[in-house]
């Protein structure tokens, strides 16, 4: 897969965004998108998942340029997978029905292969025993699980996950994780917002480094966190990893 982004701007209001924005990923299993609170992190997951449409620039997504009109958008986003920090499910549906009514509604399953498939990714997660469980009666760990059941179940081209892990404690957060690396594992392109540089570093093989608005660094995992060029990624670094042993 490769995604590309040339000259992308955001404006809200005065403020911009993301200014000039260019990205060329190609032949990636994941990507992870770091770099500091307020950067355009979202703002860009946004943009690639075609939930909002840039002031300037474009998207291609293997060559496709997005067509960034309303009516082309949603088949846009039905190629692309979302997963949120925290409350993505749908309160009043239980894990089975959060997974199958989507499927249903916005991907134009029948009813009995929707539920089929997520009684499937329900067993394949483990998660088979939760399945008739609402949002507020399952773990913080299991809510995302479910969320990223939910966000594979129409088997999209490309998940784009904003800090999935972020308002979970260590043990959950470990658990999310594995879960991320079997679906990568398993051919899965991804796109990760996250702060968990471990994970960044170890399980994605590409890197993209957001600072102000502005791409600063975009290479190898490996190559960004073993040598980072610029002062801003320097001084990241040695913050974020501060207290990592
Ligand atoms: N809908 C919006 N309206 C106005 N300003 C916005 C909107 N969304 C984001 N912003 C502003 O854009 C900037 C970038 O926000 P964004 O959420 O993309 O940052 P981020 O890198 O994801 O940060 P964090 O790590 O805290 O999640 C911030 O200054 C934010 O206040
Ligand atoms: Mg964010």
């Amino acid at each position: 897969m490769r995604i590309e982004c040339r000259d992308l701007n955001v404006r809200f209001g005065a403020q911009t965004v993301l200014d000039a924005v260019g990205i060329d990923a190609s032949d990636f299993r994941a990507v992870a998108l770091i770099g500091p609170s307020g950067a355009g992190k979202s703002t860009l997951l946004r943009v690639l998942g075609g939930l909002l449409a840039p002031d300037a620039g474009e998207v291609r997504i293997d060559g496709q340029r997005v067509d960034f009109s309303e009516r082309a958008l949603l088949a846009h986003r039905r190629g692309v997978g979302f997963v949120f920090q925290t409350r993505g499910l749908f309160p009043h549906l239980t894990a089975e029905q959060n997974i199958a009514l989507p499927l249903v509604h916005v991907h134009g399953q029948s009813p009995e292969q929707a539920r089929e498939t997520a009684h499937a990714l329900l067993a394949r997660f483990s998660l088979d025993q939760d399945a008739h469980k609402r949002p507020y009666e399952l773990s913080g760990g299991q809510n995302q699980r479910i969320g990223i059941a939910r966000a594979i179940a129409p088997r999209p081209r490309l998940l784009l996950l904003d800090e999935p892990t972020s308002a979970l404690d260590p043990e959950l957060t470990a658990e999310v994780l594995d879960m991320i690396h079997e679906l990568q594992a398993d051919g899965q392109r991804m796109v990760i917002v996250t702060h968990e540089m471990g994970f960044a570093r170890r399980a994605c093989d590409q890197a993209l480094f957001l600072a102000d608005g502005r791409i600063l660094e975009a290479g190898a995992s490996a190559d960004l966190f073993s040598r980072p060029r610029t002062p801003q990624l320097q001084g990241f670094l040695r913050k974020v990893l501060e207290w990592v042993p």
